[in-house]
């Protein structure tokens, strides 16, 4: 296999001029970039990651443990990570810890002992001690939609709250009194904080929650199903239900449909996290939309400021409301 001797000779450059030309370094010049890279094509020349690892100390590569690749909102963000990565130099690796505190730590162990850059993660609290030690140890990290209290690392989100509050308002305009929630795990701040941004933007209406509306999910689709179903069997059921993601609401519309109820008609559905399919549903579901695209470029240029020795700032960016048709007439799609 050519190595970059054979590519230097052939462009009649020297070694270190292949290496800077293959690194963008502004150094060289356009006529001779075009040389090294002429002489890489015609010798199938590829840059030994490995060798240029050991050499710098760096993988060019970052760490991305995910909670659940499955959910459409994670899909997108890691998407969005690996664009930006990519476009800033960096090749990504994604673990998914399918909501399971265990995979998580594995993940994180996996990928410092291949000696990531930078570690991205949306945290499951609770089981790992390795999240806080690696904090410790100056891993370059941040952490994107989720977070956990107490850690010094950058967080990028989005803030719900004036988007719950708007779709309650929407929810009241249209007459229903009786709110339920299908919440998240209570060990993730995304699966507490929506709870917490539901029941305040209740009480600004004068409305409660009371616990039997508050179902108990895991963000993934079977709970969102099981939840509605308590929430159907109760004496007095609820008039709508917010599912705090997406395949909660996925399996809430299920579970409805499986009883013969009709959205918005019989009982009404809302949605943290709007995905792409939500205008194919019948009907179209209200849905909190998140800047999902523009959250995961925010945490890739935050965490390369962290590799780089660099503060990095939290970010907090809104979320808005996108009202369509299942809580009942006005539609913006
Ligand atoms: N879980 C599920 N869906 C989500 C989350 C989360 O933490 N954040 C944004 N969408």
């Amino acid at each position: 296999m050519a190595g970059i001797k054979d590519v230097a000779a052939r462009a009649g450059v020297s070694v270190a001029t292949v290496s800077r030309a293959l690194n963008d370094h502004p150094s060289v010049s356009a006529q001779a970039r075009a040389r090294v890279l002429r002489a890489v094509d015609e010798l199938g020349y590829r840059p030994n990651a490995v060798a240029r690892s050991l050499r710098t100390d760096q993988t060019r590569t970052l760490g991305l443990v995910t909670s659940d690749l499955l959910n459409p909102y994670f899909t997108e963000l890691a998407r969005s990570v690996e664009e930006q990565a990519r476009a800033l130099g960096y090749s990504v690796i994604i673990g998914n810890a399918d909501e399971r505190p265990e995979l998580q730590d594995h993940y994180i162990r996996t990928l410092l002992d291949r000696r990531i850059d930078g570690l991205l993660m949306a945290p499951i609290e609770g089981g790992s001690p390795l999240i806080p030690a690696a904090a410790r140890e100056g891993v370059p990290m941040v952490f994107v939609d989720r977070w956990i209290a107490g850690i010094d690392v950058p967080v990028v989100r989005a803030d719900g709250r004036a988007a719950v509050r708007d779709l309650v308002a929407h929810i009241y305009e249209l007459g229903h009194r009786r709110l339920a929630i299908i919440g998240g795990p209570a060990l993730t701040t995304t699966g507490r904080e929506r709870v917490d941004a539901f029941r305040a933007a209740l009480a600004e209406y004068g409305l409660e929650l009371p616990e039997t509306y508050v179902g108990q999910g895991n963000f993934q689709a079977e709970s969102g199903r099981r939840a509605t179903e308590r929430f159907l069997d109760l004496a007095q059921p609820p008039e709508v239900v917010f599912a705090a993601d997406n395949l909660m609401a996925l399996g809430a519309l299920d579970a409805l449909r499986a009883r013969g109820l009709r959205v918005p008609r019989d009982i009404a559905l809302a949605a943290f996290d709007d995905i792409a399919w939500f205008i194919h549903t019948d009907p179209p579901i209200t849905a909190i939309a998140q800047p999902t695209g523009e959250l995961g470029h925010a945490a890739v240029r935050a965490l390369v400021e962290r590799i780089a020795g660099r503060p990095a700032p939290s970010v907090t960016l809104p979320a808005r409301l996108v009202v369509r048709r299942s809580c009942g007439e006005r539609s913006d799609s």
